[in-house]
C-alpha cells in the first residue's frame, strides 16, 4: 500500500495505525531521505534546493517499493514525473488522503520543517490546486481524513480487505 496526498492529509498518522493493526512495516520516505543524505528536509531544500530534494524522493521510493510494507510518502512526490509514474503503475493499492484544502492548511501553517507550507496562504492554495489532478489520477481509493482517524482506516481496510 502507498500513501499519498497534499501535506497535513495524515499520512503518516494514519500509515502508523494501519502498519500497527496489520502488524506491517512502515517506510516513511521523508524519514529515509533524512537517513540517506544524513540532513533535514529545510537543509536539503536551503543546500540543493527542491530538485535535488525530488531525486532522493525518488531514490528512495525505488528502494522502499522493492520491500513489503506500508509506504507513506511525501506530498510532492507526484510533481516529480519519475516518481509519479511509478505510483502510478504500480501494483499496490494507492491511497489518496484528502481533506478540505482549510482543513489541510490549518494542520501545516507555521510548520517550519515543511519548507514549502511557509508560505502565503494562496500559495500554498495553488500549490494544493496543483497537484490534485495527478493525486487522483494515481490512486484506487480517495479518503476525507476528516472524518477522522478510526474511519480513514476503516474505509481503508473495507477497501483493502486485509
Ligand atoms: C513536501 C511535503 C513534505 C516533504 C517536503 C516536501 C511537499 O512531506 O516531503 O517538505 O512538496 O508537499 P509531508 O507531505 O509529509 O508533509
Amino acid at each position: 500500500m502507498i500513501l499519498i496526498g497534499f501535506m497535513g492529509s495524515g499520512k503518516s498518522t494514519v500509515a502508523r495505525a494501519l502498519g500497527e493493526k496489520l502488524n506491517l512495516e512502515v517506510l516513511e520516505l521523508d524519514t529515509e531521505i533524512n537517513i540517506l543524505c544524513g540532513k533535514t528536509i529545510p537543509e536539503i531544500f536551503d543546500e540543493e534546493g527542491e530538485p535535488g530534494f525530488r531525486k532522493y524522493e525518488h531514490q528512495v521510493l525505488t528502494e522502499a517499493c522493492g520491500s513489503d510494507g506500508i509506504i507513506s510518502t511525501g506530498g510532492g512526490i507526484i510533481t516529480y514525473d519519475d516518481s509519479y509514474e511509478i505510483i502510478r503503475n504500480t501494483d499496490r493499492k494507492v491511497i489518496f488522503l484528502n481533506a478540505a484544502f482549510d482543513v489541510l492548511y490549518a494542520r501545516i501553517s507555521g510548520d517550519k520543517t515543511r519548507p514549502l507550507a511557509s508560505q502565503s496562504k494562496s500559495q500554498v492554495r495553488a500549490l494544493y490546486d496543483s497537484r490534485i489532478e495527478r493525486y487522483k489520477n494515481a490512486a484506487d481509493l480517495e479518503v476525507d481524513t476528516a472524518r477522522g482517524l478510526e474511519e480513514t482506516i476503516n474505509t481503508i481496510l473495507e477497501y483493502t480487505r486485509l
